[in-house]
């Protein structure tokens, strides 16, 4: 019974434990789906896409030299910075944060996808 009982804790530590490094990695391999349009590398300019690198709570159109929509520069005139709740909300509906924004919706992306996408990409 004891053995039993040291077995589940120890099952229960890994899972705990294992959770959040699977959700990077799930957040990792998702990304896949962004590199066609974003670097993670800073100073990566000839993309379509501005480069992800150092998001959590970097202003809203931010990243050097990139040429923003009016849109985002309007959202960073106003000091709006990324955390997991706008990065959740703008892979959702990038009109509803950022309205008039060039980014279309993500396709194919659930609650779960989009929030280990912001684990990874505001955590990793
Ligand atoms: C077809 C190209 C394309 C794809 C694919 C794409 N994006 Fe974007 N993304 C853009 C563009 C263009 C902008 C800038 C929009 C603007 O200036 O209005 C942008 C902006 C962003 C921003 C704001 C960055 C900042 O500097 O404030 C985030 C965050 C973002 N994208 C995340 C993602 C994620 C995560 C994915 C994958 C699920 C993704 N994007 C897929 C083109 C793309």
């Amino acid at each position: 019974m004891r053995l039993g009982l040291a077995v589940l804790t120890a099952l229960a530590l890994a899972g705990g434990t294992g959770a959040s490094a699977d959700e990077l990695k799930r957040g990792e391999l998702l990304f896949q789906g962004c590199r066609s349009c974003h670097a993670l590398e800073p100073g990566r300019v000839a993309m379509a896409g501005p480069t992800l690198d150092g998001l959590a709570g970097r202003l809203f159109g931010a990243a050097a030299g990139f040429d923003y929509s009016p849109a985002f520069n309007a959202m960073r005139e106003k000091g709006l910075r990324w955390d997991a709740e706008r990065l959740k909300a703008y892979l959702r509906d990038p009109d509803s944060v950022v309205p008039g924004g060039w980014m279309s919706p993500p396709v194919g992306l659930g609650e779960a996808d989009r929030a280990a996408l912001a684990e990874f990409l505001l955590e990793r």
